[in-house]
């Protein structure tokens, strides 16, 4: 049987490390786009690297030109577009480059699609983050969008050029709409990265605190591994359609890091409220405070998904708890101690 040609957008970060292990484990031709960068971009896909069917080039989101020229060359069956300015905070920094790259480069990989002989599915990695200020209790695909940031915004315009493009040239193009979802391979600085890999330092003394920002804010995780699961199912399907991909459970940031530090043995007690807020240890040692620094101007409070119609069609649920997911990125931070101390 013909291999299927997979073309990934964002091959270097966690998803595309996770999606491209899956796709190769299932037999496609990967192709995968990396930037232009001054260190090595490829650190999570090294593995990878001398595989026949893994294949590495050049390209970038704002440069159209680069993308229409990676499709008409590879002509893939399957576009899965990953890449992104991902972090939130960071894009209230960088508002017009988030939008170059989350909004108007999806739009590009489009219309290349559009311009195509070729039929090719297309995958866009919608977030929860498009649903922003909401206040349903769980959110559905049918949950109205209000985002709350640059990043969010600039998402929402990418879902809805998606469903616009498949209404008006008939593309199998479809949107994820993830909730948050971490490993060993996350980016260090979002919050469970950050919690998990300073507290896991604190125990083993090689740091002494973690700062964060919004204590308050709740989120749904779930395991990378998972969720790239679903995104491959979502271009199995007969018909293009749109997706939530949730776990449905939901913790505080202040109850992740309370996970965190029981999973490592550590007690901690909260004294202070708002900006001096802290967690002391037994012996009354702070390790955990909050800096205004890493508040947002705009915060999204609740996140928490609904995905029964996942379940229902694409017979997709998470296998991972948070507990195993902590676990696991405790586990792998503890490795990464133990080499440094070699
Ligand atoms: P990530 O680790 O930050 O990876 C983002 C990828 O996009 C990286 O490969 C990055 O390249 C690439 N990229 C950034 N700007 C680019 C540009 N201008 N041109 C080409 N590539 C560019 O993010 P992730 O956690 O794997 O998430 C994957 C996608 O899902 C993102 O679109 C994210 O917004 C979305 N999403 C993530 C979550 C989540 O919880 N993880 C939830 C919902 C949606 P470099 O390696 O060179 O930076
Ligand atoms: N990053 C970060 N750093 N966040 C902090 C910190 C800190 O020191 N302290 C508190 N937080 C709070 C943020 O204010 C936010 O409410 C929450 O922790 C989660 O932040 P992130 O881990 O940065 O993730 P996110 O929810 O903003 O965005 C992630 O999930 C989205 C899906 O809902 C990213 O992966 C997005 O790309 C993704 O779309």
């Amino acid at each position: 049987m013909k291999k299927k040609i997979a073309l990934i957008f964002g091959v270097t970060g966690q998803d595309g490390y996770y999606l491209t292990r899956l796709l190769l484990s299932k037999n496609y031709i990967v192709h995968g786009i990396k930037r232009r960068s001054s260190s090595v971009p490829t650190k999570r896909i090294d593995t990878f690297l001398n595989q026949n069917n893994f294949h590495v080039h050049y390209g970038d989101l704002t440069d159209a030109a680069s993308i229409q020229n990676l499709i008409s060359i590879i002509k893939p069956d399957e576009i899965y577009n990953l890449a992104a300015q991902s972090h939130v905070g960071v894009s209230f920094f960088t508002p017009l480059y988030t939008a170059n790259v989350n909004a108007i480069g999806v739009l590009a990989i489009l219309d290349a699609i559009r311009n195509s002989q070729k039929k090719m599915k297309f995958y866009q990695a919608g977030t929860s983050e498009m649903f922003g200020k909401t206040k349903d209790k769980f959110q559905t695909e049918e949950t109205k969008f209000n985002p709350q940031s640059p990043y969010g915004t600039a998402k929402l315009f990418a879902h809805h050029i998606t469903q616009n493009y498949r209404d008006a040239y008939k593309i199998f193009a479809c949107n994820g709409i993830l909730f948050n979802h971490e490993s060993p391979y996350r980016g260090e600085n979002f919050v469970t990265k950050k919690i998990i890999s300073t507290l896991t330092k604190i125990k083993f003394k090689i740091e002494k605190k973690l700062i964060l920002g919004n204590l308050y804010s709740k989120r749904d995780w779930g395991h990378a591994k998972d969720y790239v699961e679903a995104i491959h199912k979502i271009l199995q399907q007969k018909k293009p359609d749109d997706f939530v991909i949730a776990s449905g459970k939901q913790y505080s940031i202040k109850q992740f890091v309370n996970l965190t530090a029981s999973r490592l043995g550590i007690k901690l007690k909260w004294i202070g409220k708002g900006l001096k807020e802290k967690a002391i240890t037994s012996s009354n040692q702070v390790i955990v405070e909050v800096s205004k620094k890493y508040f947002r101007p705009l915060e999204v409070d609740h996140l928490r998904g609904n995905y029964t119609k996942a379940k229902r069609i694409l017979k997709w649920k998470p296998k991972t708890n948070i507990y195993q997911l902590i676990d696991e990125m405790i586990n792998e931070e503890k490795k990464l101690i133990k080499n440094l101390k070699r």
